[in-house]
């Protein structure tokens, strides 16, 4: 009980102990989670919050990058947020998601019979957005055609609608973000150059969530707590293991991925307390095998060592005919192997399965002999990479650590 008590990160204690020893005082007195719901106080976000104060008063454009759900959009929100245009509306544009064909009539507006189906005159979103703020999503993903009209508003604040002819002035702040590599799409002829440096005035890099794992803690507090207000669901909590685990993953899809992994667990695991082990489940393992994480395989050890035995002899089948060699030089009384005997020819699969005639006890040493030469050999192979001679192997990286250790291996 005490055990649990101890072990068990409850949704309260998250973030108040485990996350925020670690982390520094905060650098600005405002509380950017209860404002504008970005949690995170790693350097990584104190540096992004301190930017974003830089920036909001003023009206200069920013471009904020950074991966997928990496919180671009709470960004732009809390610069809206901070800035004298708060008042005022922000409005969000995602160019990605908008036609070619009708982009321009939503950003600029069109007047009445500009085109089929134009019955009535239509404002856009840059009037929509006059005297706040317009944030351009997925700038990347903008047409040319459509660029070069954009570049005309930044720089002169004048547009014209879809078939009219008169020229509109809007006082509209920009801000956009892509989660493209921008400068290449210039490189590559698909972004305007001019266009580019217009909205890079102050760039904003959004980190990746690999990048601070020290926040997971804090992240994983909010999101417990909010799903678990919103859903009225009594949930145990992680275990300390449980958030080391979520340090350790790579998180290709950022804060995004994890709030979802999160309300997921929370749901499928019954509100019971999760530990490593339980979410080990959810995450994708072949991923964190490549990078060595201490993950435990969810199997009985002697399935595991098995499979490991017969995977290393048959992906290394040429080895084995000069291994059988070593043996039969340096290990006495020659060992018995199923049905190779000295002088055959190599079998093709070698039985390992001990035998009831009593050569059970001297497989056992020579396997435990072979397993060892393999190993040190795959490693010499591979130059000591671990994570390499585990693949080849078919081991884990974690399984194979062991082994070195087991064997008293120098690598
Ligand atoms: N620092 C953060 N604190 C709290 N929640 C966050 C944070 N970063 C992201 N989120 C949450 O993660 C999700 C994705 O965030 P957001 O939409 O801002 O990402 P994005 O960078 O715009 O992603 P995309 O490039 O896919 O549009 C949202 O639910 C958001 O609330
Ligand atoms: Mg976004």
């Amino acid at each position: 009980m005490s055990q649990d008590v101890e072990t068990i990160v409850d949704v309260k204690e998250i973030g108040t102990t485990a996350g925020r020893k670690e982390l520094p005082p905060a650098l600005t007195r405002r509380d950017f989670e209860s404002e504008f719901g970005l949690v995170g106080r790693s350097p990584a976000m104190l540096q992004v919050y301190e930017t974003i104060e830089q920036v909001a008063p003023t009206d200069i454009s920013v471009l904020i990058t950074g991966e997928s759900g990496t919180g671009k959009e709470l960004v732009a929100k809390a610069i809206h947020g901070l800035s004298r245009r708060r008042h005022k509306p922000l409005v969000t544009v995602n160019c990605g998601a908008i036609p070619e064909g009708i982009i321009e009539s939503e950003l600029f507006g069109h007047e009445k019979g500009a085109f089929t189906g134009a019955v009535s005159v239509r404002k856009g979103y840059f009037e929509a957005a006059d005297g706040g703020t317009i944030f351009l999503d997925e700038i990347g993903d903008m047409p040319l055609g459509t660029q070069v009209k954009v570049l005309r508003v930044l720089e002169g604040h004048e547009f014209m609608r879809v078939g009219g002819t008169e020229l509109r002035r809007v006082d509209v702040r920009v801000i956009a973000a892509t989660n493209r590599d921008l400068w290449q799409r210039v490189q590559e002829g698909e972004f305007r150059e001019d266009l580019y440096y217009r909205l890079n005035a102050v760039n904003i890099r959004m980190p990746a969530l690999r990048e601070h794992p020290e926040d997971i803690p804090l992240l994983v507090r909010k999101f417990t707590r909010d799903f678990c207000s919103a859903n009225k669901i009594e949930f145990e909590g992680f275990t300390d293991g449980a958030i080391r685990l979520m340090q350790e993953y790579p998180w290709p899809g950022n804060v995004r991925e994890l709030k979802n992994l999160v309300e997921k667990v929370i749901v499928l695991e019954r509100g019971k307390r999760v530990d490593e082990f339980r979410l080990a489940k959810y995450l994708q393992l072949p991923r964190l095998e490549e990078r060595s994480l201490p993950v435990h395989l969810n199997r009985p050890k002697d399935e595991v060592e098995r499979e490991f035995i017969y995977r290393a002899l048959l992906d290394l089948k040429s080895e084995i005919a000069q291994l059988r060699e070593l043996l039969l030089q340096r290990v006495a009384p020659v060992p018995s192997l199923g049905p190779w005997r000295p002088g055959s020819s190599a079998p093709e699969v070698i039985d390992v399965t001990p035998h009831a005639n009593g050569s059970a006890v001297e497989a056992d040493v020579t396997l435990q002999e072979m397993e060892k030469r393999l190993i040190e050999r795959t490693l010499e192979r591979y130059g000591g990479n671990k994570r390499r001679a585990a693949k080849a192997l078919g081991i884990s990286e974690r399984t194979l650590y062991r082994k070195i250790k087991e064997y008293n291996l120098p690598f």
